[in-house]
């Protein structure tokens, strides 16, 4: 499915939008994938003041950074950091035994919780998404969780899911700000083969600021 494009004025407002989407489809629980990044942050705290069913939401985050469970660029600890405590359940990688170790102990929990209700992804300046690098092999994993090495951005291990699980769901929202994805983002919707072009699903939003995605 091409994706539909929404822009936004500013950052915030596409971050304030991303988490409204989140919460209306969310309401009543369910089962979702969270970027990793940076940019998703601001969508989290927001959506943390929202008055869901957190017990009843399950989720796992697209990717992780293969290092110690505490250090500071872990997915997994970000969300946890921004959305706080409120019942959800995290399926967390145990990333820290390193790409391979990981991805097999995942493969079983991601295979109980696909479809998804929902996956929420970001975008690179590279293209990429998740840990899904162009040209790399997990493009190509017959499997749903992927080892990933020398990985282009930093740190060069990780895991991620792949487009197998990703397409699983009916929806996939991008939420994309910035100057820096602006070449990323035109490329892909002008239908170059970049990584989110392997995730189909039947609804593709991209939620983006005037900065990323203004006149595209
Ligand atoms: C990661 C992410 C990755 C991210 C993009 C954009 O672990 O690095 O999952 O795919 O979404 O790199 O990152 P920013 O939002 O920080 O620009």
């Amino acid at each position: 499915m091409a994706p539909t494009l929404k822009v936004f004025p500013t950052a915030q407002e596409a971050a304030t939008a991303a988490a409204a989407f989140l919460a209306e489809r969310l309401r009543a629980g369910g089962r979702a994938v969270f970027a990793g990044g940076r940019t998703p942050l601001a969508a989290y705290r927001h959506l943390a003041q929202s008055d869901l069913h957190w017990s009843r939401i399950q989720l796992i985050v697209s990717d992780e950074r293969c290092v110690p469970p505490e250090a500071p660029e872990r997915n997994d600890r970000a969300l946890r950091e921004a959305l706080g405590n409120l019942g959800y359940t995290l399926h967390a990688y145990p990333a820290e035994h390193g790409p391979v170790a990981a991805a097999e102990a995942m493969e079983a929990v991601v295979a109980s919780l696909v479809p998804f209700d929902l996956v929420l992804l970001g975008l690179g300046e590279d293209g990429h998404t998740a840990s899904l690098f162009p040209a790399h092999a997990a493009l190509e994993a017959p499997t749903l969780v992927a080892p990933v090495f020398q990985a282009p951005k930093p740190p060069p291990s990780r895991v991620t899911l792949t487009p197998r699980a990703l397409s699983q769901t009916p929806t996939v929202l991008y939420l994309v700000t910035g100057s820096g994805k602006r070449a990323a983002l035109r490329a892909w919707l002008a239908g170059e083969d970049l990584p989110p072009k392997r995730i189909q699903a039947p609804e593709v939003l991209v939620f983006a600021d005037t900065a990323a995605g203004g006149d595209l």
